[in-house]
């Protein structure tokens, strides 16, 4: 009897339906467990989960499987099917004979014959997997294989949502602690907007988070440090806080060896208060910052040159088909459009689309640049055509602070999207201020400016084949789109 759309549709409306209960996780995953079974016609089913560590398997819903095959061992993240966790869907024809199985004779003395695995990706990295069993031997075919990737992709939201869910209650249970030992002042409901600034450099920043419409308070909470006896005696008061990111900024323009307290501050912060997420951000990276949008000392002067090449253009269209082949495999049998912010991504686009073995459409988009003029950010460009209802992917050239793609995200959420992905060619994750999804990254570079295939300093270098960095004395910041 063969598998049918109809039977694999109603299995995907029963999962939703679970995976939407308010049920435990490993309920939920029993019987997303048990509904795949069913629907594949397989004896058996399994939902690992893998381990912060990434060492081993952890079975969190399972269904069909015998006590014994189920205690026969942590499943070693390195030897039990190891391609899945590559992001690969692995077939095994004959489980007692592939050395890919950690456990052959157990799978023999069970009757166990062939196994369909999938990655569950969170994030674009796999964080745990599925895997199909049956007694007959057996060929999946494409339609089994999008069945269970699709089953992937709502286990990786649950997991996310119990991950968030554990948190919350973590952050809850340690602010009360600390709200019933009155060691911190309470965080003020409204927005503190002082009359002055206790440095200009702290106003600039304000007025930068003012530009991208992100909510601010400025010294809102102090946090205690040391005690001597019932006393506070040393305290800690960052400068600014983003309800939103729920992130503390620390803006420094010390020089580098007046530097150490500060730090030592910070990491006794970090040490008493772990949930307290908290950043520094120095005079180089605030300048840096600044200059990008051609303000500050840093944001006049002229560009020489390019100091080396980071990637290559041949390593460049390499790292771009692996990533159009991800995605041709996630969007199969689906219709995707793809979004870009107009200019920097343009070269990235040309040649990822190329590669993409799906049905696309092309939209993009052009957003105001940060002028220090008291402006928010605006949309100067919309798309052409409607994106309610469709699969939409947003490609960048470039992920820094994540201000902008946050901007563009939750413009785009607004309008109903089926789904909307994210993918970067490169992130430049160490500046990181908002911590946007990255579903599909091309590279992750250093904290550094670069220019090329697309990206600009002040207009000019997106005609380069390759990726450069600027060479470090010669650059004065960046420019605009
Ligand atoms: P974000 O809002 O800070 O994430 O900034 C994203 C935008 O800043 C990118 O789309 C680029 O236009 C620009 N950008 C950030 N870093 C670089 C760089 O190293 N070279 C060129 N442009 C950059």
């Amino acid at each position: 009897m063969g598998r049918s759309r109809g039977s694999y549709y109603s299995a995907l409306k029963r999962i939703t339906k679970v995976a939407n209960s308010a049920f435990s996780l490993r309920k939920i995953c029993n019987s997303i467990a048990k509904s795949t079974a069913k629907a594949m016609q397989a004896n058996g089913c399994r939902i690992l989960s893998l381990n912060p560590q990434k060492e081993y398997l952890i079975t969190v819903g399972t269904y069909g499987l015998s006590d014994l095959y189920l205690k026969k061992g942590h499943l070693d993240a390195r030897k039990s099917l190891p391609d899945i966790l590559e992001g690969k869907v692995v077939f095994i024809a004959d489980a007692a004979k592939d050395e890919r199985v950690q456990y052959p004779q157990i799978a023999l003395a069970q009757g166990i014959s062939s196994i369909l695995g999938v990655p569950i990706l969170g994030k674009g990295e796999a964080i745990g997997e599925i895997r199909i069993y049956t007694r007959e031997p057996r060929q999946f075919s494409e339609a089994d294989k999008s069945f269970l990737l699709s089953v992937a992709d709502m286990c990786a939201v649950i997991f996310e949502r119990a991950e968030l869910h554990q948190l919350l209650e973590q952050d809850y249970k340690a602010s009360e602690r600390r709200r019933k030992s009155s060691q911190v002042s309470p965080l003020p409901t409204t927005t503190l907007r002082p009359s002055s600034f206790a440095h200009p450099s702290e106003e600039d920043f304000a007025k930068l988070l003012d530009f991208y419409c992100i909510e601010w308070l400025y010294e809102p909470r102090s946090f205690p440090l040391r005690w001597e006896g019932d006393k506070i005696a040393e305290m800690f008061t960052p400068d600014f806080y983003l309800p939103e990111l729920d992130l503390y900024v620390e803006l420094t323009t010390l020089k580098q060896n007046l530097l150490t307290e500060k730090n030592r501050k910070l990491r006794q912060l970090r040490e008493l208060y772990p949930e307290v997420n908290v950043m520094l951000l120095n005079k180089n990276d605030f300048l840096k910052l600044l200059a990008k949008y051609g303000y500050g000392p840093l944001g006049e002067a002229k560009v020489e040159g390019i100091d080396r090449v980071l990637y290559s253009h041949a390593k460049i269209q390499r790292r771009i088909r692996t990533l159009a082949r991800r995605i041709s495999r996630d969007y199969a049998g689906q219709r995707l459009m793809l979004i870009g912010i107009l200019k920097g991504v343009v070269c990235f686009m040309a040649d990822l689309m190329q590669h993409l073995s799906i049905p696309v459409t092309l939209d993009f988009m052009a957003i105001s640049y940060y002028g220090g003029d008291g402006q928010v950010v605006k949309i100067t460009r919309d798309l052409d055509s409607s994106i309610t209802g469709q699969h939409v992917l947003m490609v960048e050239d470039i992920v820094d602070t994540g201000m902008t793609l946050n901007y563009i995200l939750s413009h785009l959420s607004a309008h109903n999207p089926a789904s909307l992905r994210v993918c970067t060619l490169l992130d430049k994750r160490a500046r990181r201020l908002i911590n946007v999804p990255l579903d599909y990254v091309g590279f992750e570079v250093p904290d550094e400016f670069v220019v090329g295939y697309g990206l600009d300093y002040k207009g000019e270098y997106r005609n380069l084949p390759f990726i450069g960095i600027l060479h470090p004395e010669l650059f004065k910041g960046e420019g605009p789109r």
